[in-house]
């Protein structure tokens, strides 16, 4: 089956950088950027020109480098905005500029002290602004996720008559159900007037932990872009995570969709992220957590020395882990000892096992997890004669 592509539009650099007291250097935003235009996503949005001249340069130096994916910067409604992003992105084979303003009636009257029609009207003046710039012009509807459908529709028609090439529905406060971020997709799909022309994307927010399950509903309804960051990282609970996103849509060939990603890179693309930013991965994270492929209790071990597959639905090699691990801890049954043991080049007869199985245990019980290094151990401790080859 043919599969439809799903745009990769990596925020890590922006929304992800805005996590408290994880900021990164111009050179760690370069070598980051480098890696994702390795890793195949589409685009990549690099920072918000007029919030400093340090993000300024980022931008610059990233449009400068990058070769594949879509250089984007962000801006407000505002005219300064625009002609700034457009000046950072003026080296860029394929620059974008991401303009918007909020649309919820909340934004509208605290934050704007305005009404809805002048909203529709600064909307479709940055986006005719940045027309004249560059080709490619991303809209984004702030808090789209709590905006009524009716209107948030009315803003889209809007702004795609501008010159919108692509419309962001950001979930901005990670609010909305699956269900119901889905069904606001599958309406402006429905009732936008020229939407054909433009791509519809998903930007999640993860506040109730459901960032992915949107941006999932959202490409099942018909949006083809997913806004995401390496490890999920951003402000409050973070944006979507593209290795969740990616894989989900990998493990999943009925749902006809498919992203452009390097799998095998998302391993040590993570932990590069990880390093940079000086924020840990939490080991039971999906995809790359230090978890994700490690087995400790006896029953799923021996199924996996079995066949990998009674508990792993993806194989690690295709996101670039080496090998799934089986973690010695006094749940750890005969199978998983064996497994072990012979990885350090012991091959122990049934009745040995019996043996060191038995102090295995003892040790197991004082230590947390067992090493390598701890099975020579135990071995001796045996005074059985067995000879490691290796
Ligand atoms: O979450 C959000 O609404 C955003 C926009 C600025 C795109 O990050
Ligand atoms: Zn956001």
């Amino acid at each position: 089956m043919s599969k439809d592509k799903v745009d990769i539009f990596d925020t890590t650099l922006r929304d992800g950088e805005q996590v408290p007291g994880c900021k990164l250097d111009a050179e760690q935003k370069l070598v980051i950027a480098e890696r994702l235009d390795e890793l195949g996503v589409d685009i990549i949005e690099a920072g918000f020109p007029i919030s400093s001249p340090g993000d300024f340069n980022s931008v610059n130096e990233i449009a400068k480098l990058v070769k594949n994916a879509a250089v984007c910067g962000l801006t407000r409604a505002v005219r300064k905005d625009i002609e700034v992003a457009a000046e950072a992105l003026k080296p860029a084979k394929k620059p974008r500029i991401h303009t918007g303003i909020g649309t919820s009636d909340s934004h509208i009257r605290h934050k704007f002290n305005s009404d809805r029609e002048s909203i529709i009207e600064r909307a479709v003046a940055a986006v005719s602004y940045a027309k004249s710039f560059v080709e490619d012009v991303e809209f984004y509807a702030e808090d789209a996720g709590r905006t009524d459908n009716e209107f948030l529709a009315r803003v889209c028609e809007a702004v795609v008559k501008a010159g919108a090439t692509v419309l962001n529905i950001p979930d901005t406060t990670g609010y909305c159900l699956p269900e119901e971020y889905g069904a606001k997709i599958r309406y402006l799909k429905e009732n936008v007037t020229g939407v054909h022309k433009a791509t519809l994307s998903c930007h999640c927010h993860n506040d109730l932990g459901l960032a992915t399950a949107n941006s999932i509903a959202g490409v099942v309804n018909g949006a083809r872009q997913i806004e995401c960051t390496i490890n999920g990282i951003g402000e409050r609970a973070g944006n979507t995570s593209l290795e969740e996103v990616v894989m989900i849509l990998r493990q999943h060939p009925t749902l006809g969709l498919d992203t452009n990603i390097n799998s095998k890179l998302l391993y040590d693309t993570s932990r590069m992220v990880s390093e940079k930013m000086g924020m840990i991965v939490q080991p039971n994270k999906a995809i790359v957590g230090a978890n994700a492929f490690a087995h400790s209790s006896g029953i799923h071990q021996d199924g996996v020395i079995k066949n990998r597959e009674t508990y792993e639905i993806i194989d690690p090699a295709d996101v670039g882990v080496n090998e799934s691990s089986i973690v010695l801890t006094a749940r750890s049954g005969r199978a998983a000892l064996a497994y072990r043991a012979k990885l350090v080049g012991y091959e122990l007869t049934k009745l040995q096992l019996d043996e060191v199985y038995q102090e295995f245990l003892k040790f197991a019980d004082r230590k947390k997890e067992i090493l390598d290094s701890d099975i020579h151990e135990i071995i001796e401790a045996t005074e059985l004669d067995i000879e490691s080859v290796s």
